[in-house]
């Protein structure tokens, strides 16, 4: 057998995993969810769902990689074989699939967003019926937003089949402390802005009247989502780690950088919605629709926009190799395809799949598709509201029980006759808390909206 792609060092690593989690989650998906939710009050929940449920499944995730050095259907396979849990491992392959054709619609939106700021679209002070309009035409245009769909699909498919380190970790590693940085310059920005006081107040004065289930299964979902759990991106990635490599402090690392990268996200889009009167509920355009208001305002913004756009694409790339690597893992590993066969088989699904998501702005087909939404929502809440949860409840109980949190404990341990810090409330919240807390959210949900 070929032998397995490792990460240089944990650097390396961490970088890596912080390119898969920090994403469109963090930038599209969390301000607008945030904003369709109540803001401050499903900030709440959301931070709640990191620390108790996030951090502990990463590390389960982390752990189980590692341990068995395999794609998530080899890792299940490897610690039970012959048992049908290896279903829990194709469970997330196909998520990943699911998730890889509706995130890179989104992902070809910040392409063409880059060419138009940077032809200097968003620089002569537009006003918002403007903006909506560079929106709204762009979105109506089904061959644009297939064919982007299209090219970010096989600029992923083509940096997944160079293979782990010399083709995702030294992408991933040069462009995060950039976008970082423009992230802090804007949110610096927003601050001063008029309508920063109400902006500030929707999204950190959380109103508890507005707590519902609905929210709260939204904000579980974001949080897998946003830390790309529950589908083995994780799993894939602890398995190109050695044994050497601090887990630990590595876990921590990603869970706290991506947190933070969403929160700041929100501190640059809330204040500007207020100042501009815009409504914090307009869903999947929201930031399409905001920062174009910043770039148009901000000195230099002729410079920013193009910049950010582009990070922001380079961000949702290190997120869409990982979703392409799991099922491309899982080929390589168990089904002897080489590594380019395997990625462009994947990308090639992910874009049949995708492109009724391409249409979801432009056919009225796909705009109202099932249940009100449009096939993208339709997949977006599949996907990451429900199978994300689903896959990381599933994912708990076999290495809480089957495999045991004992031995998954061992492998994070920076020193393996020393208990990390937390171990015991890590078992007991993967054994206990995120179990019961995700089975009773889905059910109830299910139930619910039927
Ligand atoms: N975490 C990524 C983001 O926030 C999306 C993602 C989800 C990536 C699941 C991999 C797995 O943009």
């Amino acid at each position: 057998m070929a032998k397995r792609g490792k990460w240089n060092s944990t650097l390396g690593f961490v970088l890596a995993a912080a390119g898969s989690a920090v994403g469109l989650g963090n930038i599209w998906r969390f301000p607008y969810v945030t904003g369709k939710n109540g803001g401050a009050v499903f900030l709440f929940f959301y931070i709640l769902a990191v620390v108790f449920l996030g951090l502990v499944v990463m590390y389960a995730e982390l752990s189980l990689g590692r341990a068995t050095q395999r794609n998530p259907v080899g890792a299940f396979e490897r610690i039970k074989p012959g048992s049908p849990w290896k279903a829990v491992g194709f469970l997330g392959v196909f998520t990943g699939v699911g998730i890889l054709s509706y995130y890179s619609v989104i992902a070809g939106w910040t392409l063409y967003y880059f060419y138009i700021s940077s032809l200097g679209k968003f620089s002569q002070g537009l006003t918002e019926a403007q903006i909506d309009e560079v929106f709204s035409v762009f979105v109506s245009n089904p061959f644009l937003t297939v064919l982007l769909l299209v090219v970010f699909i096989f600029l992923t498919c083509f940096i997944v089949s160079r293979g782990v380190s010399s083709g995702i970790e030294r992408w991933t590693g040069i462009l995060m402390p950039l976008l970082f940085l423009i992230l802090l310059i804007l949110s610096v920005y927003s601050l001063t802005l008029p309508g920063a006081g109400e902006g500030l107040k929707f999204y950190l004065k959380p109103d508890f009247s507005k707590v519902s289930l609905k929210m709260i299964l939204s904000a579980v979902g974001q949080a897998f989502f946003s830390l790309s759990l529950g589908m083995g991106a994780m799993i894939t990635y602890g398995s190109y780690l050695s044994k050497k490599d601090n887990l630990f402090a590595s876990g921590i690392e990603v869970v706290a950088f991506d947190t933070l990268v969403a929160f700041l996200a929100g501190i640059i889009i809330f204040p500007t919605v207020f100042t501009y009167g815009l409504s914090p509920r307009a869903g999947a355009a929201l930031v399409f629709k905001t920062l174009p208001f910043t770039f148009s305002k901000l000195p230099l913004g002729r410079l920013f926009g193009p910049l950010f756009f582009f990070l922001l694409a380079i961000a949702a790339l290190t997120s869409t190799i990982s979703l392409v690597e799991v099922a491309t893992s899982y080929l390589v590993d168990e089904r002897k395809f080489s590594r380019p066969r395997a990625a462009f088989l994947v990308g090639a699904v992910a874009v049949l799949l995708g492109i009724p998501s391409a249409l979801s702005t432009s056919s009225s087909v796909f705009s109202k598709f099932a249940f009100g939404k449009s096939f993208l929502d339709l997949m977006d809440y599949i996907w990451a509201n429900i199978s994300l949860p689903l896959g990381a409840l599933l994912l708990s109980v076999f290495v809480g029980y089957i495999w045991g949190a004992e031995k998954a404990a061992l492998e994070i341990r920076p020193e393996k006759h020393r208990k990390f810090p937390g171990e015991d409330l890590w078992i007991y919240d993967l054994k206990y808390f995120v179990p019961i807390v995700l089975s009773a959210i889905l059910l109830f949900s299910l139930l619910g909206s039927s």
